[in-house]
């Protein structure tokens, strides 16, 4: 099956494909055309300080943020190729406030998508690591038309998940449940080549990420939480502090070598008392990635995979790792302190 490029991405759908009998060839479709998207947002995001492609179109998005030219150019760029590829019955877009139906004329499929088409854009403008998350789910309700029940499922709902990370190279990583699987674009050809063929997250690690700017707008158990994992113990590394400030670099970087990524409720925005991150394309995708890894997202209180979504962008706190930190993070939010060393 490899050439002499190695695997792509194109052969390692329809190698799973093939795993799932009777399947119609409907997914790959609607993930190949995904990842054409990517390439398109990755050319435009690798010249973009060539291009009038920076800064701010003028007006505020759902979430009352301003939108950013590549915010705008990767949302529509995925919208009209989902559009065309005939798979979806329904689109949800952290840049959309309303779902996105399918064009009167065009056929609709049995798969729902979710995405954040450009996450980290705060960071665009310093050449800084931005992504793009997705999330696909079936179709439950009957008929061609989609429900609003088909966008609000549970992340153990998935059928697939992932990000497009566009670094000092450009990256694909995805799970269908079988293991998470991670390509590098190689521009020279423009294929995205296998490149960590079973990437499985450390059990533990030594960084912790978080804006811990925001140390005096958490709730005790988070402070303590943090307290624990910076300061040093006779039976635990010194963890060292990294935050990138785009979710995407953030989580895959913690994918890799370990540790822990956390977004917690805080107090500093008393219309978003959940955090800031989103249930839908940002949360659920990556829990069902870092699961599939061997590692866990909580949201403290209770597994991201089996929040039940109330309504399409829905923020939840997010800790997300490998699973040692997680699970001592939820021992913390339950208000339990380890023993002292020697107690
Ligand atoms: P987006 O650019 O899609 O709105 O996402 C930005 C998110 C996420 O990428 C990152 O983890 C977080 O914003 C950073 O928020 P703070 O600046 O509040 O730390
Ligand atoms: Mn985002
Ligand atoms: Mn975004």
């Amino acid at each position: 099956m490899a050439s002499e490029i190695g695997v792509t991405v194109t052969q390692h759908l329809l190698s799973q494909q093939a795993q799932h009998g009777g399947a119609t060839g409907a997914f790959t479709r609607l993930l190949n055309e995904l990842i054409l998207s990517a390439k398109i947002i990755s050319r435009e995001v690798n010249k973009a300080g060539l291009v009038e492609i920076l800064g701010f179109t003028g007006e505020r998005n759902v979430q009352g943020e301003r939108v950013r030219k590549l915010d705008e150019f990767a949302h529509d760029m995925i919208v009209r190729r989902m559009e065309q590829s005939r798979q979806l019955c329904v689109m949800g877009s952290e840049e959309d406030a309303d779902p996105i139906e399918m064009p009167p004329h065009a056929e609709k499929g049995e798969y729902v998508l979710l995405f954040d088409p450009l996450d980290g854009s705060s960071n665009i403008d310093a050449n800084v690591s931005i992504g793009t998350i997705f999330s696909i789910l079936r179709k439950q309700s009957q008929g061609v038309d989609y429900q609003m029940g088909d966008l609000l499922q549970p992340g153990f709902k998935q059928v697939a998940a992932g990000y497009f990370l566009y670094g000092s190279s450009t990256m694909m990583v995805y799970t269908t449940g079988n293991g998470v699987s991670g390509f590098t674009l190689d521009p020279s050809v423009g294929e995205f080549l296998l490149s960590h063929p079973q990437i499985e997250i450390p059990s533990s690690g030594k960084i912790f990420s978080a804006n811990v700017g925001y140390w005096d707008y958490w709730n005790e158990d988070t402070r303590a939480y943090l307290d624990y994992l910076r300061k040093p113990g006779p039976k635990k590394p010194v963890y060292s502090c990294r935050y990138i400030g785009s979710l995407v670099a953030d989580f895959h970087r913690t994918l890799l070598y370990g540790g822990v990524f956390l977004y917690p409720a805080d107090s500093k925005d008393p219309r978003k008392p959940h955090g800031k991150l989103r249930l839908l394309y940002e949360c659920s995708p990556l829990a069902f990635v870092v699961e599939q890894a061997g590692g866990a997202a909580s949201t403290g209180k209770e597994r991201i995979m089996e929040v039940s979504p109330q309504e399409l962008h829905q923020r939840v706190p997010i800790i997300i790792g490998s699973p040692e930190e997680v699970a001592l993070a939820e021992e913390f939010f339950a208000g339990r302190r380890p023993r002292a060393e020697g107690a």
